[in-house]
């Protein structure tokens, strides 16, 4: 099979593109009662543009995540939060309508989403 080559950072619309999923997926949890309280306080701003940052850099943009945070390493960083099946299916409903809201064309979103539920289903930590 051929590598596929494609650059999706590009493909999905570049930063603006991601700028607007994170904007709208953090809009949601702003107000969502199960993951605000998990999200620091005082930096939802930083929140934002870490999780920007990452994904920009996991799709094929600019590694400034990298740069800035070191490897990304995702099971470690979340292990202090208590991520069970309602978290993981609050992040995912918040993620689910932020990528909906977004202006991609079916295939990408399909492409994107994919990727996001299996990181999510990965990132449960807790049982209960
Ligand atoms: C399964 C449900 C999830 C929950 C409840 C959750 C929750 C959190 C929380 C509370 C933070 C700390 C916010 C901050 O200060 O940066 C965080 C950070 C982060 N999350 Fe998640 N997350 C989930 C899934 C994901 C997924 C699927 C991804 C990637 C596709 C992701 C990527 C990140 C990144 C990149 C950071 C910042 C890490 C750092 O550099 O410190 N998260 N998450």
């Amino acid at each position: 099979m051929e590598r596929d080559t494609t650059n999706y950072y590009e493909l999905f619309g570049g930063e603006a593109f991601f700028a607007d999923l994170v904007s709208q997926f953090y809009a949601h949890v702003a107000v969502n009662p199960i993951l605000r309280p998990m999200y620091p306080d005082s930096d939802m701003k930083g929140a934002a543009r870490r999780l920007q940052m990452f994904l920009e850099q996991y799709w094929g943009g600019p590694t400034t995540y990298q740069e800035e945070r070191g490897h990304p390493r995702l099971r470690m960083r979340h292990a202090g939060f208590h991520i069970n099946q309602e978290a993981r299916d609050a992040w995912v409903d918040c993620m689910k309508r932020a990528v909906d809201g977004t202006t991609l064309e079916q295939e990408a979103k399909d492409k994107l989403w994919r990727y996001l539920e299996g990181a999510a289903n990965h990132l449960v930590n807790q049982m209960d």
